[in-house]
């Protein structure tokens, strides 16, 4: 692999034990994947922030690296860290693990990263540009970065995304390179999509039948997207088919350049119904908890829940999860007092799946497909899958 003299240079050790070991990092993952060169990166973005996830050993690895000089190169947001900064007492978090949480948040804050603690970096001040290399680790924001904004990043580990921050580079392979962003299977959707639900059962539905081969969807067939509908699809396409990237006519910039597939599937109404069904084991009076905000809800979708709450009362444990900066914005328009004069509660910087939660409750209703597989996967509950409107009545009866 072709290291340029600064890149030698980082990689002696010259500036500092934590630089050293990004290179390190960076020059073994580029080997193992072929990489014939460095690329620079506009902005990083980490995975691996809750403390639940991370444990001692993960912990130690941070602490390693801020001690040894590590300081971020280009601007670097975090994923959703396992509690709520401001307000994990509200929410249930057991001391002691706050504590390991604050320690992580501080590691990370000593290398100069912006605790953003969010998965919709893009809402939040993080915004590539068309083109720009990345290297985001987030698998929902990933796959939102290179297919709806057309920025190029490969799915990074953690420890792969903050080493990129720390030298400003990335081994370029994978969906950096143009030949490997070409799709190889048209999806023709024949369905209606009305909610941002639908779209994370479309998610689920495409990513299933791509999940094996690793295909790049084309799809085609939807008239319009939200900047939310896309968010959920994108969440949902990540989980189900490990997907970092489609292209969907008349949506994404470079579905317009892609020449579509020969090869053909159709989606139905029945194939997202299906989904709905595959995603709902629990019987709606054992819901125990509501969980809205996979990814983090923007500031037009917490609008919604607050005009869905006005005045009522929830009987049910519900998180309302976003971005701190959002709920500031929340704050300020008056949403969050609605929704919290209903009962419900705002947990910003985490979320249903990254909190420790497992075992706490026995049944979850959301409108986020990710979330149902996080839920069962994870934290052993029971899922209803909804559309955001019926979610919201789940909490009410
Ligand atoms: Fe974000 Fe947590 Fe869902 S990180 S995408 S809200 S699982």
């Amino acid at each position: 692999m072709f290291l340029t003299p600064e890149e030698m240079d980082l990689l002696s050790g010259s500036q500092g034990r934590a630089t050293q070991k990004a290179m390190q990092i960076l020059v073994a993952l580029g080997e193992i994947y072929g990489a014939k060169r460095m690329i620079p990166v506009t902005s990083a973005q980490i995975a691996g922030v809750s403390y639940d996830n991370l444990g001692e050993a993960g912990l130690q690895f941070l602490a390693e690296l801020a001690e040894g000089g590590g300081r971020v190169r280009v601007p670097t947001t975090l994923n959703p860290a396992g509690m709520d900064i401001e307000n994990w007492r509200a929410l249930g978090i057991p001391p002691d693990f706050a504590e390991g949480q604050e320690r992580v948040l501080n590691a990370y804050s000593r290398m100069g990263v912006t605790l953003t603690c969010t998965c919709t970096p893009y809402l939040t001040g993080n915004l590539p540009k068309y083109g720009e290399h990345l290297a985001w680790s987030e698998s929902s924001a990933v796959c939102y970065a290179n297919s709806v904004i057309g920025a190029r990043t490969n799915r990074e580990g953690g420890p792969s995304a903050l080493a990129a921050s720390l030298t400003g580079r990335t081994p370029e392979y994978g969906i950096h390179l143009p030949e490997n962003r070409i799709p190889n299977l048209t999806f023709q959707v024949e369905a209606r999509l009305v909610d941002s639900s639908d779209f994370g059962a479309l998610g689920k539905v495409i990513g299933e039948q791509i999940a094996a081969t690793k295909s790049i969807p084309f799809i085609q067939g939807v008239e319009s997207a939200t900047l939310e509908e896309l968010k959920s699809f994108c969440a949902s396409l990540a989980t189900y088919g490990g997907s970092a990237l489609f292209h969907m006519q008349g949506i994404t910039p470079d579905a317009s350049t892609c020449i579509p597939p020969g090869e053909q599937l159709t989606i139905n109404q029945s194939d997202l119904e299906k989904a709905y069904t595959s995603l709902t084991d629990a019987a709606g009076d054992e819901v125990d908890f509501i969980s809205l905000g996979c990814p983090h809800l923007s500031l037009g979708e917490i609008e919604r829940i607050s005009h869905l709450l006005e005045g009522k009362h929830v009987k049910r444990e519900f998180w309302v999860t976003t971005a701190r900066a959002t709920k500031l914005l929340a704050d300020r328009l008056g949403y969050t007092q609605i929704i919290e004069a209903a009962g419900a509660k705002f947990a910003a910087d985490t979320c249903c799946v990254v909190a420790p939660i497992k075992g706490r409750f026995t049944a979850m209703a959301t409108d986020s497909a990710k979330a149902c597989y996080y839920a069962a996967a994870k934290n052993k509950f029971k899922t209803i899958f909804l559309p955001v409107e019926k979610v919201v009545q789940q909490a009410l009866i």
